[in-house]
């Protein structure tokens, strides 16, 4: 069996991710210091794979831990990349806790990569790297734009290190550009546990349905779009979490025809906030309380992707509508509210 290292495995991506991984056959290990993270998700992927995954709650800024990593496990076939900050606007606020905890961790991880020879490396980047396209849907070939945050920057920047890294290294690497990533497991076992008040869309929509937030504001509805709404490229993690099986099958097979490729991993479909609240509203029966606010600073007006390589190049197809994406997301937070108990602790909020 192929031992995959997952770092950020508890967290939302990652633990979707390493259910898909343990269903297609790897042994899967997670590093995790959990910082913004439950450590306790692991417990709802062992209900869904009946396997237990070990996690090494270890920070990659530090060094000499993560190097232990590596010493004790010296037949990973392969990493894939997800532990870094994420929230966008933090990394306006905090730009050099962005800079330093997303790339001194990639960079260490790396250094391992290197030192032990490991085969193959997905990294986690994301369609932020695009800024605002002049054109959609986007292609792996749309220039990068200059970011819209010291986050999307990590993102641009970890990709040119590990591009430059496949140069000079036997390792072979694929960049994953996710969309927007929605929903949970079919389960309601595993799925999104946002610190805090919600930053991102549906989140903010399943909380305000539930009253834990008693109104949600639709960040601008003058924009030059069908409804004057923001346009996303909504994705189901599960999705999301296949693609990072079939990158790495691509990668063991041998057969990825470049050192270091990229995909999109998005639906293909461009839809508004305004249909996304429809959507949420058909699928759950409940009328959503939200009022049309004015513009959030730094949004793109409208991204979609062309998913063509990724479907063809990793065999992958979409398998959740937008109506699966918003009623398991709906499903996920009915359960952390009647099991908050499970997934509260004092420090960040999660255990
Ligand atoms: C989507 C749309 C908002 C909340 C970000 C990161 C991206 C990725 C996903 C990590 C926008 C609108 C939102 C709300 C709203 N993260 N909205 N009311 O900004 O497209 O992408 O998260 O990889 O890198 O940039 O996602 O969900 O925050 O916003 O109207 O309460 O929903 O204005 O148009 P975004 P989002």
């Amino acid at each position: 069996m192929k031992k995959i290292l997952v770092t950020g495995g508890c967290g939302y991506i990652g633990s979707h991710t390493i259910v898909d991984l343990i269903e297609n056959g790897f042994e899967v290990i997670s590093v995790d210091n959990n910082s913004r993270s439950s450590a306790r998700i692991l417990e709802g992927v062992e209900k869904i794979t009946g396997k237990k995954v070990k996690n090494y709650k270890v920070d990659l800024c530090n060094f000499d831990d993560t190097f232990a990593i590596f010493q004790e496990n010296e037949d990973i076939s392969g990493i894939i990349h997800f532990a870094a900050f994420k929230a966008v606007g933090e990394s306006v606020e905090q730009p050099l806790l962005y800079f330093e905890n997303n790339m001194v961790s990639l960079i260490n991880l790396l250094k391992c990569v290197q030192e032990f020879n490991v085969p193959n490396f997905v990294f986690s980047s994301s369609c932020t790297v695009y800024g605002n396209p002049d054109q959609i849907p986007v292609t792996e070939n749309t220039p990068p734009k200059p970011a819209e945050s010291p986050y999307g920057y990590t993102k641009q920047m970890g990709e040119q290190v590990i591009n430059e890294f496949s140069k000079a290294h036997p390792t072979k690497c694929i960049l994953l550009r996710y969309f927007n990533p929605v929903g949970a497991h079919p389960s309601t076992l595993i799925g999104e546990l946002p610190l805090g008040k919600p930053a991102n869309l549906v989140p903010a929509i399943t909380q305000t349905a539930i009253g834990k937030i008693p109104v949600m504001n639709v960040f601008g509805t003058d924009y030059p779009t069908r409804d004057g709404s923001c346009v996303r490229d909504y994705i189901h993690v599960c999705d999301i979490a296949s693609a990072h099986t079939k990158a790495l099958e691509l990668l063991l097979s041998g057969k990825s025809k470049k050192r270091c490729d990229v995909f999109n991993l998005g639906s293909g479909n461009g839809v508004t906030v305004l249909e996304a609240i429809q959507a949420f509203e058909k699928v759950s029966g409940v009328k959503l309380n939200y009022v049309l606010g004015p513009r959030r600073p730094g949004d793109v007006i409208a991204i979609y992707a062309n998913n063509d390589h990724a479907c063809q190049a990793l065999d992958w197809s979409i398998k959740y509508s937008l109506d699966e994406m918003m009623l398991t997301a709906w499903k996920w937070e009915q359960k952390i509210q009647t099991d908050a108990r499970f997934y509260q602790n004092k420090s960040a909020g999660l255990n």
